[in-house]
């Protein structure tokens, strides 16, 4: 079997590159990759660091790269049916390793919370993925994937909408050194979908409150600029896309002493609680969807391996580079992550999925 053959290859054989494994994010992916039984391919810049994961995890294999060295990035994911990437600021690592997919042939992920990075994956890789025959979806993470198929499926059959509002709730963030440095690396204007354009976010940003279902109940919520702006104002037709979130975790992301992320079970994740709703306006009329979990590190890794696995396992056959609503049906792939890694509910829960089906169309 050549590269190509193995790049659309079966799911059961699939050998998925792990770029930037050893970061907290990455060794959720890697262990999510492992579990479904296919090969987790170490990558990444710290050759020591890597080995000293393969080591811990019985002998993974491992392919150091770098992503100014294009030859190395090669050999790392000859052979692999996808690269997920995992290695943050998005903006330093994302075009070298799509360049590396779109020589290969090989479709690509990552968990970018970064505006930009996503965009220009969209708007420079898209043409050259349909080309070169590969499937690229960014921000398939918590920020980004997980609202965007939320609001995917609260759109359910409706054509349109008036305005698409996420609402995001934590009860704290410790953020990782990566989470960090990306928002230090990231000093493009925060982005907003306003009259049918992405547009600045007004600065102070708006705030207001925000009626959470259940315990968490009513909270202030201040405009934030996470990547389902840009993933959901591609392919859902409205003309004002928002993002919200409390402001716990806001303080605990400005205060430089928060420390990162602390396991609280054998599986790694930490005991930070999320809610994320979705809710769709057309008229008067309005269409829900939320997502319980914890961690929104570890749920980031069922989130992109599953995208993965439809991808590798032939289930979307457009090629180029898409949003997660755009090419999965969001409540069978939400159903699959439950209750394992998180709960969902679609209001009225007669609303058709928008995709209905369409994997199978595909
Ligand atoms: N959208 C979401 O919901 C979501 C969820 C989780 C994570 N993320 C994003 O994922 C990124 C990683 O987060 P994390 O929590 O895993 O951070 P982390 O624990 O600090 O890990 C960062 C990883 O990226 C690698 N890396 C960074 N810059 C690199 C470069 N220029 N070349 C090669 N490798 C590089 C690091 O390698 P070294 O050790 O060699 O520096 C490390 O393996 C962040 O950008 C974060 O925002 C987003």
């Amino acid at each position: 079997m050549d590269a190509q053959e193995m790049a659309h290859g079966s799911a059961e054989a699939a050998a998925v590159v792990v770029y930037g494994a050893t970061g907290h994010t990455g060794r959720f992916v890697a262990d999510e990759v492992r579990r479904r039984g296919w090969t987790a391919i170490l990558s990444g810049r710290d050759a020591t660091g890597l080995q000293a994961l393969s080591d811990s995890l019985g002998g993974a294999p491992v392919r150091v790269a770098a992503i100014d060295d294009p030859a190395s990035l090669d050999r790392a994911i000859a052979g692999a049916s996808a690269v997920i990437n995992c290695a943050g600021p998005f903006l330093d690592t994302a075009a070298a390793i799509v360049e590396a997919c779109l020589r290969a042939g090989v479709h690509y992920l990552d968990v970018a919370a970064e505006q930009p990075a996503a965009l220009a994956v969209f708007e420079q890789y898209g043409e050259r993925a349909r080309e070169a025959g590969v499937v690229l979806v960014p921000a398939m993470a918590f920020y980004g994937g997980l609202a965007d198929l939320l609001a995917t499926a609260a759109m359910g059959d409706w054509p349109e909408a008036d305005a698409i509002e996420i609402a995001t709730s934590l009860d704290s963030w410790r953020p990782t050194l990566g989470t960090r440095r990306t928002g230090e690396r990231n000093t493009a204007r925060r982005l907003t979908f306003t009259h049918g354009r992405l547009e600045p976010l007004a600065d102070p940003a708006p705030t207001r409150v925000w009626r959470f279902s259940g315990p968490v109940g009513t909270q202030d919520v201040t405009a934030v600029h996470m990547t389902e702006i840009v993933t959901i104002s591609r392919h859902l037709k409205t003309t004002e896309v928002r993002a919200w979130m409390n402001l716990a975790p806001l303080a605990d992301l400005r205060d430089p002493s928060t420390p990162s992320p602390v396991a609280a079970d054998e599986s790694g994740r930490s005991d930070q609680t999320f809610l994320v709703e979705a809710v769709v306006r057309r008229g008067d009329r309005e269409r829900r969807a939320s997502a319980r979990g914890r961690d929104i590190y570890a749920v980031t890794a069922p989130l992109v391996v599953e995208a993965a696995s439809r991808i590798i396992a032939g289930k979307v056959s457009r090629r180029g580079a898409f949003a997660p609503g755009e090419i999965f049906d969001p409540q069978d792939f939400l159903a699959a992550l439950t209750p394992e890694f998180l709960t969902y509910e679609v209001s009225p829960p007669e609303a058709p999925a928008t995709a209905g089906g369409r994997e199978a169309q595909q």
